[in-house]
Formats: structure tokens, C-alpha cells, sequence
């Protein structure tokens, strides 16, 4: 299950890390480099930054950072080579046929869980599109039930629709005989137990397959709808939840929503697949599905990574309302502006685009966007009519759907809208959303913790992994973090004829160590890789196993967002830039860390000084104590006025 060093190495050269991450989230430009809002932690404002320059990305606000492959495998939960595989896919690169995914059981049981699933569901994908199109079954009744329901080729292929066939174990025989583990086909949802036997029978039979894809285009579970009419047979059979899939984190078409959504900086939100599908293939093509449950935080989020306008299209019934009144606020929480679309009475999107056209259904779309606290307010107050207690009802109910807006001037703009409507004063309305929200306030006291980080600016909330607490600022930590900064970003860089910085390190610091593990452990790795005639950068640290290592490089190398305040503060090292001298800021920290040094033996020599019991005890550490204050001197002159 090896990957190939030539392989391996001409991955990386093809990777660009914005389109790598690009992938999965909106990046903005910002000077040379690009940020966004981390897709690791939940946050309004971006603390996530992506460097092509350095090729790696870092949050300041949770920590995490990496190249393109950590990311890959941060964000798919996947192992090093099902990263690295995913990455060789999307830049074409060919891995060879002999280390590319084995089909007999016995190594893909070797693979990590999370690769086997991933494997198995595309395989399955696969299996059931085959199924689907070339034979007889799948012909005769899947392929002319979609064609018959309007979708063409190009769509079939786009959601990479499928069919499973009616017998009860065609697609477990051949998964098979194919070499996947069984227990790994159960863990996916393929498969079924039956009951006290060790055989097992195809989950999916005689359906529709809708794979159901996560942000980066991999199969995670399907959808299957039945073609039968009898009302004993569940319409829609789900996946269960797996270590891959998880319902309400997932929203249906947003791996080939995503680019339109961004492009037009607005998502359409229907309920089902055929909604999705059916309007993307009329050209509408910025939309995505819950899936039929009411919308959770987890898939606001995910939306909010490409836009933070929401168009929601609902069905013109009486369920479809009451579901528009209860999921929303979620969306409004989470800072997104609102609109509903009502279609007319027995239509779904998916009707209502094949009946009447593209151009219809935009116009339409256009046409009836309601903004949707003005549509609830609206709503409300038609059903309250001139019933007081119900007005109260409807007021008290709109407010608490302002007071989730959480940016202020647009809270207030909804505060004036709907004093208006209701004609009642904007202070009063104010004044009861902030009872609603004290006593929301109240009754989660226990999370009070998580509302006060949230008011922290998000570049104090900063976890650095490499910072000691402040106990330990005396020691010569900052320098030994210069130096190794240095050597991660410059250890290639000429400095005498014939030496490239990374060796002059090497002599300076000869006899020295660090008294930071990690740095010293970073350290003896560039060492030992230069003995050898290698001479590592930190592209090279960051493919390191170890995970301490890797973190540290990414927080040393991305250094320039976080540290330079701290410097002057600390009085320790200027942080260079481009233009300073190299050698001299080197200089200057090693001389730092060799006086920090000396200091500490100084220390530690008088404590000897002070136990020693025989005079021939005493002379000798006070010869030592001679020698050191010697050195002291020298390194003071030499960093002249420098030394703090
Ligand atoms: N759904 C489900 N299980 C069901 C029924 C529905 O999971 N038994 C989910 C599916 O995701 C479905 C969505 O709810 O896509 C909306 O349901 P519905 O409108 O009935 O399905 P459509 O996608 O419109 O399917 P069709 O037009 O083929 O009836
Ligand atoms: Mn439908």
C-alpha cells in the first residue's frame, strides 16, 4: 500500500494549496495571502489563513495548520496516503496500478477504517451506476423511470445516480468476490446481518440510488427511493449513520452546488433530491437540500462557508409553513439573511421548474423572496387579527427571531421594520427582546464560559502550542524559537561560499541544547538529514508523523500573523523581515541563547560553589565560576548594548 517517493514528491509539486483548500471553503484574498472562516471551528469573522508562499494553512483561532495534505486529512478525517490519493485525483496524477488501491481483502483490511469506507461507498457508487445503465433490470425499470421523471444523461451522471437491483444480495455477492470486507460493507450501510446467521443481505434493493456526496465530492451514504406505489414501502431509505455519515451535517447537492452558490453569493435550500435535482438541471444551479428533516446548525455552518444569503423555496402546504416557523431561527442565529420563496399550492420545486420552464421559475423566485422576519411578522399578524393576546403572541414571537440576528445594525433595521408593521413603539419592542434574551441567558448558565470566549477578539483567544506560560519567559525560550523559526524558513540560504545557513547553525550552535524539547528534537532532525546531504525545509517537517512537530513548524513558519507584538513586548529578538539581514538576526538570537546559556551555568556553578565542603572543592568551581564570567563578557561585548 506503498505510494511511490516519485509519486509522492510529484504530488507535492503540483499542489496548490489554495485550490486545494478552495475546495472547501470560501477564501478571500488579503494581501499575498488568502483567509477565510475557519472550517474547523465555528467563528464570524476570518481567522483562518491560507499562505501559497509558504503552502500551508494556519487558524488563530483554534491552532490547527498545515500543508494541503494535513489538510485534506484534517477536514476528511482521512489517513496520509488516502489524502495524498485524493490529492494525486484531483491534479490527474497517475498513482500506479500495483500501489493503488489493492482489491484483495487482505490489504484493504489493513487500511484505516475511515480509507475502507470511503473505498467501499465509491466502489458501491460505482457498482449501482453500472447497474443502473447497462443492464437489463436497471434499463428497463430505473433508467426509464428517470427519463420518464424528466432527467437526462447529463444529469444522471452529474449526481452520478444509480440503481440497485431487486434480488437480495447482487451487490454483497460481487463486493465480495471483489475482495471488500464484509464488516466494512455492514459499517457503510451497504449491508445487512441476517438475523443469527453470518450471511448478510444488500440494504438497498430495487430502489433509485442517490449517492450523497460530502463537500469534496466523495460518496459518504446514499438515498434510495422505491419505485413501487404501495404504501407499506417507505418512499426514501436512508443510509444509517456511519463514522462517514452523519445527517445532520450534510446538506444534499452541495458538492455540485458550491462554485454557482459562490459565483451568485446565494443558496436556494429545498427539501429533496428531486428538487435539487431538477432545478440544476434547468440551469438553477445554486441549490442544495436538508433532506426532509428541519435544518441544523451543522448545515447552516456549512453554508455559510460559500454565502450568507439563503433563499429558502418551500412547498405551498400547510407543513411546509409550520416548518418554515420552527427551523429558521437557526439560520438567523447564525448570522445568515433570510428569504422565503411560497410556491403555489401543490407545487414542489421540482414540479414546478419542469412545468413552467428556467426563466419562470427565476422570475418567480425573484418576484416572491420575502424577507423572512417580515413574512413571519406578516403572517402572524394576519392570524392574530384583532385578538390582543394572540398580537402579543405574534410580537413576542417575531422578536425573538430579531434578537438571534447577530449583527446589531441589521437587528435594528428589523427592530424599525417591524415597529412599523405592528405599529407599536421601537423601544418597546426592543425592551422585550432583551427580557427574551435574559432569560435565555439564564436558563444556560452552565455555558457562560463559551459566551465570554465569543466576545474575546479571536486574536486573543489564540492557543499557541509552542508558548510556555509566562512562568517561563525568563529562560532563553524566545530565542531558541528564533533560531529554529530561522532554520525552518531560510536553512537553504547562502551565506559564506560554499555554506548555505543551515550549516553555520549547525557550527554555532555545536555543544549547545535546547532546552525546548521539541525544538531541540527539530533541531537533531535537520542535523542528521545534513550529515546525510539533505537539507531540510520545513515542506519536509510538515510531512513528519509526528504531530507535535508538525504543529510547531506550521505555528513557527506562519509566525508573522501572531508573534511580532509579543516580541517587543518580551523585548526579545525582532522578528525579521525580508529585507533585514539574515545572518545578523541569527547572530544576534544565537549570541541571546548562548548568553542565556551562560547565565545558567553561572547558576548552577555557584550552587556547587556554595555546597562544596573540601577547599580543593571550592577551588575548583571558582576556577569554573573565572572561565564563565570570562565568556559572559565576551558575549556581552560581542552583542554590545543589546543584551537585556
Ligand atoms: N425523505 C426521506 N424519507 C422518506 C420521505 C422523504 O428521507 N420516507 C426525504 C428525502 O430526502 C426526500 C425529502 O425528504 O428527498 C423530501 O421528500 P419528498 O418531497 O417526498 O421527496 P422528493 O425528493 O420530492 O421525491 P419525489 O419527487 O420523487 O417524490
Ligand atoms: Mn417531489
Amino acid at each position: 500500500m506503498h505510494i511511490l517517493r516519485e509519486i509522492v514528491d510529484k504530488i507535492y509539486q503540483n499542489i496548490n494549496i489554495v485550490e486545494v483548500v478552495n475546495d472547501y471553503v470560501n477564501l478571500q484574498k488579503s494581501g499575498k495571502d488568502y483567509k477565510a472562516c475557519c472550517p474547523f471551528h465555528n467563528e464570524r469573522t476570518p481567522s483562518f489563513f491560507v499562505s501559497p508562499a509558504k503552502g500551508i494553512f494556519k487558524c488563530f483561532g483554534c491552532g490547527k495548520g498545515g500543508d494541503a495534505v494535513t489538510f485534506v486529512m484534517e477536514i476528511e478525517g482521512v489517513s496520509y496516503g488516502e489524502a495524498l490519493r485524493q490529492l494525486a485525483k484531483k491534479y490527474k496524477i497517475e498513482i500506479p496500478e500495483s500501489t493503488n488501491f489493492s482489491t484483495t481483502s487482505d490489504e484493504i483490511q489493513k487500511q484505516n477504517e475511515i480509507d475502507a469506507l470511503y473505498i467501499a461507498l465509491n466502489f458501491a457508487k460505482n457498482f449501482y451506476q453500472e447497474q443502473l445503465l447497462y443492464t437489463d433490470e436497471g434499463k428497463a425499470i430505473g433508467l426509464s423511470y428517470l427519463k420518464e421523471r424528466g432527467f437526462n444523461e447529463l444529469t444522471i451522471q452529474t449526481f452520478e445516480l444509480g440503481y440497485s437491483a431487486s434480488d437480495w444480495d447482487t451487490f454483497y455477492r460481487t463486493a465480495i468476490r471483489k475482495g471488500y470486507n464484509a464488516e466494512i460493507l455492514e459499517k457503510a450501510g451497504l449491508i445487512q446481518k441476517k438475523e443469527g446467521k453470518n450471511e448478510y443481505y444488500d440494504r438497498f434493493r430495487e430502489r433509485i440510488m442517490f449517492p450523497i456526496h460530502n463537500v469534496s465530492g466523495k460518496v459518504i451514504a446514499f438515498g434510495a427511493r422505491t419505485l413501487k406505489k404501495d404504501k407499506d414501502t417507505p418512499k426514501y431509505l436512508n443510509s444509517p449513520e456511519t463514522p462517514l455519515y452523519h445527517k445532520s451535517k450534510v446538506l444534499y447537492g452541495l458538492f455540485q452546488a458550491k462554485k454557482s452558490i459562490l459565483q451568485k453569493d446565494e443558496c436556494l435550500l429545498v427539501e429533496g433530491y428531486a428538487d435539487v435535482i431538477s432545478l440544476h438541471q434547468a440551469g438553477i444551479t445554486n441549490v442544495v437540500a436538508s433532506s426532509g428533516t428541519s435544518l441544523t446548525q451543522e448545515q447552516v455552518r456549512l453554508i455559510r462557508r460559500f454565502t450568507s444569503n439563503v433563499v429558502i423555496l418551500y412547498d405551498g402546504d400547510e407543513a411546509g409553513l409550520n416548518a418554515a416557523m420552527r427551523g429558521v431561527d437557526i439560520i438567523l442565529e447564525e448570522g445568515l439573511s433570510l428569504k422565503v420563496v411560497w410556491l403555489p399550492k401543490d407545487e414542489d420545486p421540482d414540479s414546478f421548474v419542469q412545468k413552467y420552464g428556467t426563466n419562470a421559475t427565476l422570475t418567480y423566485i425573484q418576484e416572491k423572496a420575502q424577507d423572512f422576519i417580515k413574512f413571519k411578522t406578516e403572517f402572524l399578524l394576519k392570524n392574530a387579527q384583532n385578538d390582543p393576546f394572540k398580537r402579543g403572541e405574534a410580537i413576542r414571537e417575531v422578536v425573538s427571531s430579531i434578537v438571534k440576528i447577530p449583527d446589531v445594525i441589521r437587528r435594528n433595521l428589523f427592530f424599525k421594520e417591524c415597529s412599523q408593521i405592528f405599529g407599536i413603539e421601537e423601544e418597546i419592542l426592543i425592551r422585550e427582546g432583551n427580557k427574551i434574551l435574559s432569560k435565555e441567558l439564564k436558563q444556560k448558565t452552565s455555558t457562560e464560559t463559551e459566551i465570554f470566549t465569543e466576545i474575546l477578539p479571536s486574536n486573543l483567544q489564540n492557543t499557541d502550542s509552542t508558548e510556555p506560560s509566562s512562568a517561563n519567559f525568563s529562560n532563553s525560550y524566545f530565542q531558541e524559537r528564533e533560531i529554529i523559526r530561522l532554520l525552518l524558513c531560510y536553512a537553504d540560504y547562502p551565506v559564506e561560499k560554499d555554506e548555505v545557513f543551515g550549516q553555520y547553525l549547525w557550527k554555532e550552535l555545536q555543544g549547545l541544547h535546547f532546552e525546548n524539547s521539541i525544538f531541540q528534537e527539530i533541531f537533531e532532525i535537520f542535523i542528521r538529514n545534513l550529515f546525510e546531504g539533505k537539507i531540510l525545509s520545513y515542506h519536509d517537517f510538515l510531512q513528519i508523523e509526528n504531530h507535535e512537530i508538525r504543529q510547531t513548524v506550521v505555528d513557527l513558519v506562519a509566525e508573522k500573523y501572531t508573534l511580532s507584538d509579543k516580541w517587543f513586548e518580551k523585548g526579545g529578538v525582532r522578528v525579521p523581515t525580508k529585507d533585514e539581514k539574515l545572518h545578523k538576526v541569527a547572530y544576534e538570537a544565537i549570541m541571546h541563547m548562548k548568553w542565556k546559556v551562560i547565565q545558567r551555568m553561572i547558576q548552577e556553578n555557584q550552587k556547587h560553589l556554595k555546597d562544596a565542603s573540601t577547599d580543593e572543592e571550592q577551588n575548583h568551581f571558582l576556577q569554573i565560576h573565572a572561565e564563565l564570567k570570562n565568556i559572559e563578557r565576551e558575549i556581552a561585548s560581542l552583542l554590545g548594548n543589546i543584551v537585556r
